[in-house]
């Protein structure tokens, strides 16, 4: 068998990153993680840091913004992955300028990890975001690096826990908002399996230069489908309030930093239905729950009985 690539994260320390970082650890290759110095001080980092540690990983002291600490982290290893944040992704130019004078990288996964960018129809501010993510696309294919893109729609920790109801801890019990009719169908897949996804992809000839869908059949459901699931598990009908699109890009239009964003973003999705309103052609992606049966995810219906 092939030796598993060496991979190189950067944003491991990040919300989604973590997991692909314990992913990949997990999984038996051989994994970096590029760490600011300031970020292994931080008393709550530092935690996860060690823990990282603790799993095998090697630790590379660096930035995004220092070229020669981004180059001699990416010499070490075969991929690069990246899980930086909203602010830093048009900044990604950086972690390309270092792969091409690296000149070593086999792939390289730029930080996505939601909608296809490609294949959208938002309103701003979601609309720049997405913009700025195909522009890393465009880039990357310029300099003619390997690629990997992961459309892992929907992170569920990010919307399942309050069916995305605004200000809410936990599942609505007497009444839910759903914006638009609640019926285009959406993907929400839970943070593990999406490492779990990634790591996966790394070696595998099928995901090269191609978009790898995370769109598992059991983790895709309507707005109005997740109500009746939710409604059936603790068995009592709510009230269902409408948004109409018309509102909601008003609210959109109205709302400050970061409430917008969110709301562009589920415009996008829940009333465009963004994450299904087309099909994956062979000629640009790869559907990852096909691709690998094998794997055991968590479906909506799993993840929902914890807040029952
Ligand atoms: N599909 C969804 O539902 C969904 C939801 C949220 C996000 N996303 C996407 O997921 C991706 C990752 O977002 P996230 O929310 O997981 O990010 P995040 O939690 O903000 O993490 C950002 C990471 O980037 C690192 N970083 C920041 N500045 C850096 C620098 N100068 N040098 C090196 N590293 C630096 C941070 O390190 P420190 O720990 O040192 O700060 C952290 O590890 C994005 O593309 C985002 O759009 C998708």
């Amino acid at each position: 068998m092939a030796e598993k690539s060496k991979i190189l994260i950067i944003g491991g320390t990040g919300y989604i990153g973590k997991h692909i970082v314990e992913a990949s650890a997990k999984s038996g290759h051989p994994t970096f993680v590029l760490v600011r110095q300031s970020t292994v001080s931080d008393p709550v980092k530092g935690k996860l840091i060690e823990g990282f540690q603790n799993s095998g990983v090697t630790l590379i002291h660096g930035d995004l913004y220092d070229h020669e600490s981004l180059v001699k982290a990416i010499k070490q290893v075969d991929v690069v992955i990246s899980t930086v944040g909203h602010a830093q992704l048009p900044d990604q130019v950086k972690i390309i300028a270092a792969i091409k004078e690296a000149g070593n990288v086999k792939r390289f996964f730029p930080s996505e990890f939601g909608n296809d960018v490609d294949r959208v129809h938002a309103v701003e501010p979601a609309k720049t975001a997405f913009a700025t993510k195909a522009q890393i696309r465009r880039a990357t294919e310029a300099a003619g690096i390997p690629y990997t893109y992961v459309s892992s729609n929907f992170f569920a920790g990010f919307f399942l826990p309050t069916l995305s109801q605004p200000g809410a801890t936990a599942p609505p019990r007497d009444k839910v908002i759903i914006l638009g009719d609640g019926n285009p169908k959406a993907v929400f897949n839970k943070e593990e399996d999406i490492g779990t996804y990634t790591i996966r992809a790394v070696d595998d000839p099928r995901t090269l230069n191609k978009i790898l869908y995370l769109r598992p059949a059991g983790n895709i459901y309507s707005f109005n489908d997740i109500v009746s699931l939710w409604e059936k598990k603790i068995g009592k009908t709510l009230e269902r309030i409408y948004v109409p699109e018309e509102k909601l890009l008003k609210d959109i239009q109205e709302s400050p930093i970061p409430i917008n964003v969110v709301l562009s973003i589920s415009h996008s999705v829940f009333v465009k239905g963004d994450h299904t309103n087309f099909e994956i052609e062979p000629s640009f992606g790869v559907e990852a729950s096909e691709l690998y049966p094998d794997v055991k995810y968590t479906s909506v219906d799993e993840y929902l009985n914890q807040f029952v």
